[in-house]
């Protein structure tokens, strides 16, 4: 897979699977601008990058603050040109009833994850649909197609990224750009670590979840930072609209 003289931005890219993809984009070819509220690990990533010989540069961005999201957008644009763009950034919360979830994590996951999302595609989509081309990926999740039981406001969310990328790929396709999504199972990330927070065995409870998946195992950043890069890449030139599921199976198994 080749991304050569492409500029890609990562939201989240200091961890888990946002580094991933931006370390993948990297060794194929991409510029690489990392992105994360946490500006030293997307700092780490971006030096990882360029050891590895690739070009990337860090910057610090909080994709709920629209301001900050159009400053950090428009300058890797004016600056190189912005060819592709991963909505990564999010957050999950512990598994509990829906009457159980408290307002404050119900705003705090509903602003990262939505309003993250629709921050970073207001600000690029103009720039992109103005150059006729490029390709945005969105994070979506297996909770957003399926809708997972203690994880209602991380459903709720995921399912609006999915549909929220439906509509703008209509909007954006006439221009030349595509936007399609990412729908990930379980993967073996921090975050995965919170959605196992406070049960009474999490090790049994990981290995219970990885039974669910006809893989028998949860997955590795890597291999959704290589379904992103594809549809970031011209290989994917005819992709758009779509939610790609990432998931060992667990879907139709
Ligand atoms: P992670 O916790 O390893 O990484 C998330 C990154 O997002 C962190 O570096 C964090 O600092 C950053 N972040 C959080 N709030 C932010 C904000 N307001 N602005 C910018 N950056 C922010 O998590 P992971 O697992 O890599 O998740 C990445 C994305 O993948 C999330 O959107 C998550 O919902 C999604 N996902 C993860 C799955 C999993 O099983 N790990 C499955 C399906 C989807």
């Amino acid at each position: 897979m080749r991304l050569d003289g492409k500029t890609v931005l990562v939201t989240g890219a200091a961890s888990g699977i946002g580094a991933a993809t931006a370390k993948r984009c990297g060794e194929y070819g991409a510029r690489v601008v990392v992105t994360d509220v946490n500006t030293g690990g997307a700092e780490e990533v971006a030096e990882t990058i360029r050891e590895d010989g690739g070009e990337a540069e860090a910057h610090e961005l909080d994709v709920t603050e629209p301001e900050q999201v159009v400053s950090v957008i428009e300058a890797a644009h004016e600056e190189y040109g912005l060819d592709g763009l991963f909505n990564n950034a999010g957050v999950g919360h512990p598994g509990k009833s829906i009457e159980d979830v408290e307002e404050s994590v119900r705003d705090f996951v509903m602003d990262v994850n939505i309003n993250g999302v629709w921050n970073c595609c207001h600000a690029a989509l103009p720039l992109l649909k103005e150059q006729g081309h490029g390709s945005i990926v969105n994070m979506s999740s297996i909770a957003g197609k399926l809708g997972l039981p203690g994880q209602s406001v991380y459903s709720l969310t995921k399912g609006a990224v999915l549909n929220f990328t439906r509509a703008a790929a209509q909007e954006a396709g006439p221009h030349g750009v595509r936007v399609n999504a990412v729908c990930p199972g379980f993967v073996d990330t921090p975050l995965t670590d919170t959605y196992f927070e406070g049960r009474d065995n999490p090790d049994r409870a990981r290995e219970q979840m990885a039974d669910q998946y006809p893989l028998k195992r949860l997955g590795d950043p890597e291999e959704v930072a290589d379904c992103v890069a594809f549809l970031l890449s011209e290989h994917a030139s005819y992709v758009t609209g779509h939610g790609m599921v990432v998931d060992g199976g667990y879907e139709s198994g």
